[in-house]
């Protein structure tokens, strides 16, 4: 199942932010409590799912919408963070995950999702591309037709 993050995940999700920063190797947060204050307003503006297996919180995905400088350039939806445990992996969540970042993205018009991730095997690309992402200079973009 897959739900908005509420507050009372933070110790669930900050116990898999442990494992997905040694995975992805991301050396932005030194700490739990330094990523703890990042992720909070995340959670509260919306822009932070949940997957649970059993009703646990074994996944997440948290993105945060950004303005290009330029104003022609619209609305990019970045995903900052996807993981899935190690246990609950193949069972769809990170697609599911996905396909909420990019609904969130089209509801907000952004015209265009990017995954900014210091991973990009095979295992990420076979996930992403079913959905159109292209890799370009060291990121994954999908753009999206305003409707
Ligand atoms: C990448 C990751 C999010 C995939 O999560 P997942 O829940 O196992 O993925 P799904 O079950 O939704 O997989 C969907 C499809 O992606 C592809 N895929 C996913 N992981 C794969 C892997 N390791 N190797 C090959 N294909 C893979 C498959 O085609 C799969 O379709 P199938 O179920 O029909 O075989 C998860 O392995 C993970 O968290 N990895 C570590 C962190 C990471 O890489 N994050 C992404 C960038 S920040």
């Amino acid at each position: 199942m897959i739900r908005p993050a509420a507050g009372a995940d933070l110790a669930a999700l900050g116990l898999l932010w442990e494992r997905y920063r040694v995975e992805a190797g991301d050396t932005r947060f030194v700490d739990q409590a330094g990523w703890g204050s990042w992720v909070l307003p995340r959670i509260s503006a919306g822009d932070v799912r949940v997957g649970t297996t059993d009703r646990t919180v074994n996944s997440y995905v948290a993105w945060q919408r950004a303005t290009i400088a330029d104003p022609g350039e619209g609305r990019v939806l970045r995903i900052l963070e996807l993981y899935v445990h190690p246990d609950g992996r193949g069972q769809r969540l990170g697609s599911g995950l996905l396909a909420r970042a990019i609904d969130a993205a089209r509801q907000r018009e952004c015209r265009a999702v990017v995954l900014v991730s210091n991973i990009a095997d095979a295992g990420v690309l076979a996930l992403v591309e079913p959905f159109g992402f292209v890799l370009h200079d060291d990121a994954l973009h999908l753009a999206l037709q305003r409707e």
